[in-house]
């Protein structure tokens, strides 16, 4: 494996006191996908600022492809080009010339015919003389997108690249972050949309509350995060769970009055069937029954509990 980024022992304490970051280790690959989840709070822009040199850390290094980012902050920012979470631009710009001046911005020598491929790839070629004023929100996303890979990095952050943005939109920024992957460029994005990460990324690092809680390929964690919770309201209150139902792990709750049985919605099959069956033979009569997803929150209680 060779890492782009690394990331030791990384914490971040805010002039407030406040711990953002706690410890991080962290290494992404190059020319991957990563997805960095995790709840409204959890120090992912925080992480990524500092990884692009707009935030110091307090304790901790990170190297950019071997360039450390105090020591050698030119040449690791360089291989960066980051989409932030607050979009701005400069409304009244043309797309050709807010894409090149922030290629300018890094000293890069002017290149005509790298800001017309980065347009074309985004389908804005056709907008270049447009005023930013004038375009859609997915293409204003998409100017952002052109901006940060201006100056030809070889790694793009986006920090929640589509928070509050529709579905028809998000899938098409699905499609551009593949696309660019596929040219060679190392992608790390926010979320906090389990399903964006599911839909987009090689692997993902689950961070909650500063720390990162695991990291781990795609297809590993999605059966974690795959579980959904039956649960039964029983007619009458049990004591206990029958011996008879052992197998299938329930929980009492509500001071005995439902039951909890937890399923894998990917598994060949749930039991719920089986168990519905069961009850009626142990003699429990259910009133009513409901089903829920783990939830993001869910997902994070019991890991932290797990680790
Ligand atoms: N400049 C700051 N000063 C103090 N606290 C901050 C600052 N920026 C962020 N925080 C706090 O740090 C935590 C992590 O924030 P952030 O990195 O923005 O999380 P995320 O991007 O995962 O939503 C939050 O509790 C936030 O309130
Ligand atoms: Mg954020």
């Amino acid at each position: 494996m060779t890492s782009i980024i690394s990331v030791a022992n990384l914490s971040k304490t805010y002039g407030s006191g406040f711990k953002a970051l706690d410890r991080i280790n962290l290494e992404i690959r190059r020319g991957e996908i990563f997805a960095l989840l995790g709840p409204n709070g959890a120090g992912k822009t925080t992480l990524i600022s500092i990884i692009c040199g707009i935030a110091n850390p307090s304790e901790g290094s990170v190297t950019v492809d071997g360039h450390d980012i105090n020591r050698d902050y030119r040449a690791a920012r360089a291989m960066i080009g980051l989409v932030p979470q607050e979009l701005h631009t400069d409304a009244f710009e043309s797309v050709w010339a807010t894409v090149s001046f922030s290629r300018g911005l890094f000293g890069k020598p002017k290149n005509p015919a790298h800001i017309e491929k980065v347009l074309k790839d985004l389908s804005l070629w056709d907008k270049k003389d447009s005023k930013i004023v004038t375009l859609s929100g997915g293409m204003k996303r998409r100017v952002m997108i052109a901006k940060a890979l201006s100056h030809e990095p070889q790694i793009l952050f986006l920090d929640e690249p589509t928070a509050g943005v529709d579905v028809e939109l998000r899938k098409g920024m699905w499609e551009v972050v593949r696309a660019l992957q596929a040219s060679g460029v190392t992608i790390i994005l926010t979320t906090h949309y389990i399903e964006e990460a599911e839909e987009m990324a090689d692997r993902i690092g689950v961070i909650n509350k500063g720390e990162i809680i695991l990291v781990e390929e795609k297809a590993g964690l999605m059966q974690k995060l795959g579980k959904k919770h039956l649960k039964l309201h029983l007619q009458s209150r049990v004591d206990a769970i029958p011996a008879s139902l052992a197998d299938y792990r329930l929980e009492l709750s509500g001071d005995g009055r439902s039951m909890t049985y937890e399923y894998d919605t990917r598994g060949e099959r749930t039991g719920i069937t089986s168990l519905l069956g069961d009850l009626r033979a142990a003699g429990i009569r259910i009133s009513d029954l409901d089903t829920s997803q783990s939830s993001l929150e869910d997902i994070f209680v019991s890991l932290v509990r797990a680790s």
